[in-house]
């Protein structure tokens, strides 16, 4: 201890060091020396302090917490952590998709809803959006679509001419384009939005029977949202504000819950329901498939070191346990290779031993060498072997989230069903869902946004599109467009 009873401060090899404020030099008025390993040190762990940024979702925060199962869905899955009475501790990280990581957290956009459930037999990760449905169906447009939402090439500004012409292209975006301009695209707080897995998932039960599945977390805080005026405001004044929100709700005690429902399609069901039910621009509607309760998650505690436990968080949809598994979704499926090679190529190959991502349960797998690897490997390094290494055991863990296909291969999204049209659900939304006030809002935020900089060919496109959805909103989004203009 010094003097006054703290900690000497040291290098990073536990050094303690002589100064944390000057130099070595040659004399008071000399040159600084190559030799000073302190100073070198701190600055070239300073150099590199950054690491990329998330290429979507840059800009989030998280907590961790844990979920309690409180009904009994053990018909539907054997997934031990969704088992009755079970509690598990997770992480979650909610983000923004298109800003970068300093920009403003009220910019309207999906927002991320990214957990982990540390489980007893590995970690299951659901990384979902704060909405049921997304813009594309087929993971070839994915990249594209991000493109269009960030920055320019040659200006590097982001412009919603760029994002209404992609839109306008791609018109199975009509569903969720209408959610995003409604009151849920800009939620008042993390703590006041749902979270969707969005994808259809399957899940599998003790005998073997199959279903598929559809999470929904309901805020237990109330759906809030904010005006465009409000998030406008909050933009200028706090660009951290969800952030800041859910820490220091945490921080006084307030701890945020959702409750888990989901929705449970009958394996054979989908076979015949009217839509396809693994395209991800669609949601089932209640009527069809109503939700049911599962549990609850609660966030009550905060990081304290953002940067190795919320910045190098690293979730994939592909990260599922037994009794849960992925779907014929095609976004899901090249999801489910997609995040893997996005934390190798931001945290590095052996991402999963940073403490946030390792799981809690045994590791014993084949994997060894590695640039950073914390965890040993151990001989025998291959299998099969006969010198008492770790084996697959297919009777305990069979390969059962499992579903047929056939056909020659073709690059088609989807085999088109009686229900399935690209503007019948945004319609429904804005029909059946929102009323009066909330009508008036959609037009007039999409009216701003519009405004903005949406020239020809684009703009007429923009007035089919929403007549496509709804002839009236579209008439009067075409002509608020045209009166801001003066025309
Ligand atoms: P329901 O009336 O049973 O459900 C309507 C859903 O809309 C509720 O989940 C409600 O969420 C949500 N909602 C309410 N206001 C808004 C808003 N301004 N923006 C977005 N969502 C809102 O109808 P259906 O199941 O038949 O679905 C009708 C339409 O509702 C769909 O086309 C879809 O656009 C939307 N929707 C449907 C969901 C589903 O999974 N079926 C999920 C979310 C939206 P809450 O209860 O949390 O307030
Ligand atoms: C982040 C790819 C669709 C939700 C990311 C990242 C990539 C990616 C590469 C960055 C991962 C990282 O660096 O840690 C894709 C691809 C998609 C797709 C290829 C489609 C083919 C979706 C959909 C959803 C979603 C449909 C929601 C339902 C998220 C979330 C994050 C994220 C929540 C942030 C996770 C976090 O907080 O760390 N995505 N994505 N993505 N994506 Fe996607």
């Amino acid at each position: 201890m010094t003097s006054d009873n703290r900690k000497p401060t040291t290098t990073d090899a536990g050094i303690p060091v002589a100064s944390e404020e000057n130099a070595l030099s040659v004399g008071p008025d000399g040159p600084i020396v190559l030799h000073d390993h302190y100073l070198m040190e701190q600055m070239a762990a300073f150099n590199r302090e950054m690491i990329p940024d998330r290429q979507p979702h840059a800009k989030g925060g998280g907590a961790f917490g844990h979920f309690e199962v409180t009904q009994d869905v053990s018909r539907y899955t054997k997934a031990k952590f969704l088992q009755p009475g079970k509690k598990t501790e997770m992480v979650a990280r909610f983000s923004t998709v298109a800003g970068e990581s300093g920009s403003p957290d009220t910019w309207r956009d999906p927002r991320g809803f990214a957990l982990k459930f540390y489980t007893e037999e590995g970690n299951f990760d659901m990384v979902g959006n704060n909405t049921p449905v997304f813009f594309v169906r087929d993971p070839m447009k994915f990249q594209h679509f991000i493109h269009s939402q960030k920055r320019r090439a040659d200006n590097g500004l982001r412009d919603h001419d760029m994002q209404w012409d992609f839109w306008t292209m791609a018109p199975e975006s009509a569903h969720q384009v209408t959610w995003l301009m409604g009151d849920r695209g800009v939620p008042a707080t993390w703590r006041h939005m749902n979270g969707y897995s969005s994808h259809t998932y399957m899940w599998v039960n003790a005998q073997g029977e199959r279903f598929w599945v559809k999470y929904h977390f309901k805020t237990d805080q109330g759906i809030k949202c904010m005006t465009q005026e409000q998030a406008d405001q909050m933009a200028g004044s706090d660009a951290d504000y969800h952030r800041r929100d859910l820490f220091e709700a945490i921080k006084r005690g307030d701890y945020p819950t959702w409750t888990l429902q989901v929705q449970i399609m009958p394996f054979e069901d989908a076979k015949t329901y009217r839509l396809n039910p693994f395209d991800l621009t669609k949601v089932w509607p209640h009527d069809d498939y109503p939700l049911m309760e599962v549990g609850k998650m609660t966030l009550d505690r905060n990081p304290e070191d953002f940067h190795t436990q919320i910045e190098q968080a690293a979730f994939e949809p592909n990260n599922m346990v037994p009794g849960t598994g992925l779907s014929p979704d095609k976004m899901l499926l090249a999801r489910s290779i997609s995040y893997a090679d996005a934390h190798r190529a931001r945290l590095g190959v052996n991402y999963k031993h940073i403490p946030v991502n390792s799981p809690k349960s045994p590791v014993n797998s084949y994997s060894k060498g590695g640039a950073m690897r914390m965890h040993n490997a151990s001989d025998p390094v291959y299998a099969p072997n006969s010198k008492g290494g770790s084996k697959a055991d297919p009777e305990r863990y069979p390969e059962d989230a499992v579903w047929q296909a056939d056909g020659e291969f073709v690059r088609t999204a989807y085999t088109l069903r009686p229900a399935d049209d690209d503007f019948s659900q945004a319609n429904d939304l804005v029909n059946k869902v929102m009323d009066d006030a909330a009508r008036d809002r959609l037009v007039n935020n999409v009216v701003g946004h519009v405004s903005g900089g949406v020239e020809e060919p684009v703009l007429s496109r923009v007035f089919e599109y929403w007549h496509n959805i709804d002839a009236t909103i579209g008439k009067r989004i075409e002509e608020g467009v045209k009166a801001n203009r003066g025309k």
